[in-house]
């Protein structure tokens, strides 16, 4: 075979050429381009040929050698590339994408320490339906039948005709009767829990909120216990040096009753846009437990008294965080709530 053909067949055989592993191209190279390899040995017959010859072969043999290496490199390009397509286009080293936190709602937040502050004083939690009857939401209570809050205006019914309607709690009060009914005395609980009326929602007003109620009764709970009580939840809750007054009021199921305000903490009672400039904030409503309410529960009012108080989550949260727009609790605005991510 003369030279030229030979090298004619290499170039062939490189065309035909496929390869499956990084193992096939070293053999082909060895085969080659190795000591003994085919190209190798053209340039050792190329010794031996006539010298007018010399010029034409030595271009073509420089030429074979180069597309054989191409030919090798392109090879390995190939199966390389094919493994990159088998990897996956993640890369594990990266550090990961943050992930958000939840915190806890302001609401939680709150209740969870209105409840803390009342168990060091011995209170213990007691819970009762959100549906309820009238008897449990008012006619134990000494609503009397007209009371306007029994009015569709100001309570969701759910069954509202028959003796004993159903309908949605206006107040946790509620659950005050059902511990009167089957708690042995004396009683010191505190009903935290969602209640509902029917009012336009605004910044000041909802429909659905959370309260915290609370009730004592024992032989000889007097006024100054009550007050007593409410002056250190009051320190606890907005700060040592808060200061409290009380304001005669009415609710048909305690008498005497009263509503307490808390010095204003941001400007120290001295008058500011929060407190409307009085220097007192409206925390919560309480009063002696009327001994009408007490015998509708079967409690002897001549051997027991108790006091009750009531409070809205949403005002407390309100005034310790100078929350303006009541909405913003029940929004969800994740811009809102991590306000509260560092609160515990
Ligand atoms: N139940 C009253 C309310 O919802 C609050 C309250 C409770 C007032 C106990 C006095 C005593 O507004």
């Amino acid at each position: 075979m003369t030279m030229n053909d030979r090298i004619n067949q290499i170039l062939a055989s490189l065309d035909e050429l496929q390869v499956q592993h990084e193992q096939d191209i070293e053999d082909l190279r060895v085969r080659m381009l190795g000591k003994k390899g085919e190209v190798t040995k053209l340039f050792e017959d190329f010794r031996t040929i006539l010298p007018e010859q010399k010029k034409e072969f030595g271009q073509k043999l420089n030429a074979l050698k180069n597309t054989v290496q191409e030919k090798i490199d392109a090879l390995h390009d190939s199966i390389n590339e094919g493994e990159d397509a088998a990897v996956p286009s993640f890369d594990l080293t990266k550090p990961g994408d943050k992930m958000d936190l939840g915190g806890r709602h302001p609401i939680s937040i709150t209740r969870e320490e209105i409840i803390s502050i009342f168990k060091k004083f011995g209170y213990s939690v007691a819970e009762g339906p959100e549906i309820e009857d009238d008897w449990h939401v008012f006619g134990a209570l000494n609503f009397p039948p007209e009371h306007p809050a029994r009015d569709m205006q100001d309570t969701f019914f759910i069954e509202p005709d028959g003796p004993d309607p159903v309908l949605l709690r206006t107040h946790t009060s509620s659950v005050q009767v059902r511990t009167m009914e089957k708690m042995d005395l004396p009683v010191r609980v505190i009903c935290p829990g969602r209640v509902f009326r029917n009012e336009a929602i605004s910044a000041r007003a909802h429909c659905i909120f959370h309260q915290v109620e609370g009730l004592y009764i024992d032989k000889n709970v007097s006024f100054a216990d009550l007050k007593q009580a409410i002056l250190l939840f009051a320190k606890e809750m907005f700060g040592e040096g808060t200061q409290i007054r009380m304001r005669p009021s009415y609710f048909p199921f305690t008498e005497p009753s009263a509503e307490v305000d808390v010095s204003c903490n941001i400007c120290k009672g001295k008058g500011c846009n929060i407190c409307k400039g009085t220097g007192w904030l409206e925390i919560l409503g309480c009063g002696m437990v009327d001994p009408n309410v007490l015998e509708a529960s079967g409690i002897d009012s001549k051997v027991y008294s108790g006091f009750a108080f009531g409070m809205g989550i949403e005002r407390i949260a309100m005034l310790k965080w100078q929350v303006k727009d009541l909405r913003h609790y029940f929004e969800n605005d994740v811009r809102f709530l991590k306000e509260f991510d560092t609160v515990i």
